[in-house]
C-alpha cells in the first residue's frame, strides 16, 4: 500500500516494558496523530472479568460479558461503561492476569473492530500484534525490544514515580513470565512482522528512540 501522506498508520510492537507506550505517545504527539494503546483494552477487559469472577477459560460467559463492554479513550483516559479505569488497569493483579485473558482467541477477535476504528485518519498504535494481525498494511512497522533487565527497570521506575514501593525482582519475574506467555500463545503471538524495523532500545535514551522513529516516519510528512 502506498504511504498515506499526512495520515500514516504507524505501529509499534514489542514485549512488556520496551517503551512502546511512552515512545508511541510522543511520536503520535509530534506527528499530530491519534495514539492507540491496545494493551489498555486487554487490561480493561481483564479488570472487568476479574471483578465478575469470569475465568479466561470460561469462554461462554466471557464473550457474553464482552457484548455489554463499552470502552472509550479520551485525553489519555480509559473509560468503560462510564467508569474511569485509567489507574485501576495498571494494578499489579492486572499485570499478573492480563496475559491469560489476552490469549483467548474469541476475546482477541471480538476487539479487532474497536482497534481499527479511525484507521482512515492515520494513527500510531502499539501492542503485540499490530504489524502482524491488526494492521498488516501499516505504513511503518517498528518492533521495539530491550533486555528483560532494562525493561523491568523501566517498570520499576514508573511505579516509584507513582509513589508505590515496587520490588525489582518481582517485576523482572513478571516481565519474563508475560514474555513467555505472550510469545508462545497460539493466536497472534508476540513477534516482529517480517517487514518490521527492529530497534533494540537497551541503553538508548527516550529522545533517541523517538528521533529514530520520527526519522523513519519523515517520508509521510
Ligand atoms: O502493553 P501492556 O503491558 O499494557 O499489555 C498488557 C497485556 O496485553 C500483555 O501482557 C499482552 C497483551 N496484549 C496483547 O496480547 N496484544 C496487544 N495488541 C496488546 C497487549
Amino acid at each position: 500500500m502506498p504511504p498515506r501522506a499526512g495520515k500514516p498508520v504507524i505501529v509499534l510492537d514489542g514485549p512488556a516494558g520496551a517503551g512502546k507506550s511512552s515512545v508511541g505517545r510522543e511520536v503520535a504527539r509530534r506527528l499530530g496523530l491519534p495514539f492507540l494503546d491496545t494493551g489498555a483494552i486487554y487490561r480493561a477487559i481483564t479488570l472487568f472479568m476479574l471483578r465478575d469472577e469470569i475465568a479466561p477459560h470460561d469462554v461462554g460467559r466471557l464473550t457474553e460479558r464482552l457484548r455489554s463492554f463499552h470502552l472509550s479513550f479520551s485525553g489519555g483516559r480509559v473509560t468503560v461503561c462510564g467508569e474511569d479505569v485509567t489507574n485501576a488497569i495498571r494494578a499489579p493483579e492486572i499485570d499478573r492476569e492480563v496475559s491469560l485473558y489476552s490469549a483467548v482467541p474469541e476475546l482477541r477477535s471480538s476487539i479487532l473492530d474497536i482497534q481499527r476504528q479511525g484507521v482512515s485518519e492515520g494513527l500510531v498504535a502499539e501492542g503485540r500484534d499490530m504489524g502482524t494481525v491488526v494492521f498488516p498494511d501499516a505504513d511503518l512497522k517498528i518492533f521495539l525490544t530491550a533486555s528483560p533487565e532494562a525493561r523491568a527497570r523501566r517498570r520499576y521506575d514508573e511505579r516509584l514515580d507513582r509513589g508505590e514501593t515496587p520490588d525489582y525482582e518481582e517485576i523482572l519475574e513478571m516481565v519474563n513470565r508475560r514474555d513467555a506467555i505472550d510469545s508462545k500463545r497460539d493466536i497472534a503471538p508476540l513477534k516482529a512482522a517480517c517487514d518490521a524495523i527492529c530497534l533494540d532500545t537497551t541503553g538508548m535514551s527516550f529522545e533517541d528512540v523517538v528521533a529514530v522513529i520520527l526519522g523513519h516516519a519523515a517520508r509521510f510528512a
